[in-house]
């Protein structure tokens, strides 16, 4: 759950490195580095944000790195790239060595001196002694690599070379095809300001990348076929365009993101096998869209729909039954998501994944994709691939409900235009900013917050309490309404914010009354709800229009990502790269 990039090309590399740094950094911000190999190796890395590197390093071939720590503290000495001994070569790592701690036993026993705590560190020093007996560095990569275990993209260069060799498994890799220059990364933001073409590497694939070349082997060094695709994304799409964070760029791209994920779904027409059962496996927001997927499938379909967290999925035992397991990442890199698709596929559920990244190792695991089309999402904070992950579920609805013949509670048409209608409805909830503005300074000093909601709004409840927590710092938790008098209501106090998603559906007369239940304790009481009824029992309203039930959750959203923006905005926090948190979690 780091940031890699190499380059060779015509140009500088250091500064290439450093702005593909930046882009990558969502990954990671522990600490960062770079090095060039053109003579001998340089390196200029420290603890900190990718800002505090120079990057005036000369050479026109190098690699670099933006952490996330995992085994060691985030400092100087444990920042990539590392050097090992002789200094001939330099490696960055993304991912887990798992058996680092033999590796170290015996490198240190035949006399290498390790600089860091890393894991990564043994990848360097195994490469010098291969290199020692075959004086050649393709083979002496192929051979370091075999001796790894667990999940790795390494990307690695040698003294006075302009070659680079790449490696992915299990842990994300894509290499970029520029004219004169190429490129191998994280992920295609990278080096999106360069180039649009990339070849998405599988698990299992070596890249050897000069500035003229890109060829891959597998790990016995036997050459593959790839082939090049260009990607729809710009490079302003990677970019802050005038806005003051990511967030706040992302929360306000979702009627376009709306836009394009509907036309996608629409255009790809997936089919989707019916078991009369689904599984839905995720995590963080991700799982969120998954429990809102859970209300609306059971709602309009009448099936039974069961949610896991990834990281539990994988304990449960085999059970007999016959269910469409459904894997939603928006990255499609979450260790603990991978781990739960590897399960099912080898339990021989039929599985589908939901991701906004091409290519991304999920896509490998599943029998069927679904690809969000809500562009490049760098905020740490997920926000408009939550969104294009919620349409994408209520398509999955849609279209099993027409194929099988079981709307049974509505009508196709009227959904069909509720749906289309998505983006227009996020659209007209983002003119509520102003209003949120002025809320989150009533809250901005708190420490702890409530969120409620019943029925399909209940995740939204949940993903507004995640988010709250996430980026402003403040606790938050998310009840069902129902749920509050059963213990969490012994906290409410004079002056506790609790947000309630407060929509005209079923659940509306019961929502009053827990509204009533929170205001007698005399907490600060700030409803989502168009219904003007309800100012009679709250301090604030944010009246983005709902539209009814069913598609409420979008508009409601736009209001909880809003609300904790502004929130964690006055608190002076870290927005786009929240304290502990990486974009991708690609450790278990
Ligand atoms: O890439 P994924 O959707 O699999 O990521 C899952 C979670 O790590 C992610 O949603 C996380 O909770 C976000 N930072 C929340 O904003």
């Amino acid at each position: 759950m780091c940031g890699i990039i190499g380059y060779s090309g015509y140009r500088e590399a250091s500064a290439i490195l450093v702005e593909s740094l930046k882009k990558l950094e969502y990954r990671g911000y522990d600490s960062a580095g770079i090095a060039v190999a053109d003579g001998d190796i340089k390196v200029e890395k420290k603890r900190g944000y990718v800002s505090s590197l120079r990057g005036n390093l000369e050479g026109h071939t190098g690699i670099g790195h933006t952490r996330w720590a995992t085994h060691g503290e985030p400092s100087d000495k444990n920042s990539h790239p590392f050097t090992g001994c002789t200094g001939e070569f330099a490696i960055v790592h993304n991912g887990i060595i798992e058996n680092y701690m033999r590796l170290k036993e015996e490198l240190t026993e035949k006399g290498h001196r390790y600089e860091s705590d890393t894991d990564s560190e043994a990848i360097v020093h195994i490469l010098e002694d291969e290199y020692k007996s075959s004086g050649d560095f393709k083979k002496a990569f192929l051979n370091t690599i075999k001796k790894l275990e667990g999940s790795f993209a390494i990307v690695a260069i040698h003294r006075g070379e302009d070659r680079i060799f790449g490696v992915k498994k299990e842990s994300p890799l894509i290499a970029g095809m520029g004219d004169g220059e190429n490129f191998l990364g994280s992920d295609i933001p990278a080096f999106l300001s360069y180039t649009n073409r990339v070849v998405i590497m599988e698990d299992g694939d070596v890249c050897e990348l000069t500035p003229e070349s890109l060829t891959f082997y597998d790990f016995e060094g036997k050459k593959k076929e790839k082939k090049g695709e260009y990607v729809n994304w710009t490079p302003e799409s990677a970019e802050k365009s005038g806005y003051e964070h990511f967030m706040l760029k992302e929360i306000f791209e979702q009627p376009i993101a709306m836009e394009s994920t509907i036309h996608s779904l629409f255009s790809a027409d997936t089919d989707f096998p019916y078991y009369g059962r689904i599984t839905i496996v995720a995590c963080g927001t991700s799982y969120n869209a998954g429990m809102a997927g859970k209300y609306l499938i059971e709602k309009i379909l009448g099936i039974p729909v069961d949610i896991y967290y990834a990281s539990e999925y994988r304990l449960r035992p085999e059970v007999r039954e016959r269910s469409l397991v459904v894997f939603i990442t928006q990255s499609g890199e979450t260790a603990d998501t991978l781990t739960a698709a590897k399960i099912a596929r080898k339990r021989g559920y039929k599985t589908v994944g939901i991701t906004n990244v091409l290519g991304s190792s999920i896509t490998h695991y599943v029998d069927n994709v679904i690809y969000t089309s809500a562009g490049p999402e760098i905020g740490v904070a997920a926000t408009k691939t939550f969104t294009a992950q919620l349409a994408s579920l209520y398509y999955m609805g849609l279209s099993m409900g027409e194929e099988y013949g079981i709307l049974p509670q509505m009508k196709f048409e009227e959904f069909i235009e509720g749906f289309r209608r998505i983006p227009r409805l996020i659209e007209k909830a983002l003119d509520y900013e102003e209003n949120i503005k002025k809320i989150a300074h009533k809250i901005s000093d708190e420490e702890n917050m409530f969120y409620l909601g019943r029925g399909l709004n209940y995740p939204i409840a949940m993903e507004g309490a995640l988010k709250m927590k996430e980026i402003s710092y403040i606790h938050a938790e998310a009840y069902p309404a129902g749920e509050l008098k059963h213990g969490p209501l012994a906290l409410v106090r004079k002056g506790i914010p609790v947000v309630a998603i407060v929509t005209k559906d079923e659940t509306y007369d019961k929502m009053i009354s827990n509204l009533r239940e929170v205001s007698a304790r005399k907490a600060m009481v700030i409803a989502i709800s168009s219904e003007r009824e309800v100012d009679n029992y709250v301090d604030y309203r944010i009246p983005v229009p709902q539209n009814g039930s069913l598609f409420s959750p979008f508009a409601n959203t736009v209001a909880v990502q809003l609300l904790a923006y502004h929130t964690a905005k006055l608190r002076g926090c870290a927005i786009d790269k929240p304290r502990n948190l990486a974009k991708s979690v690609t450790v278990e």
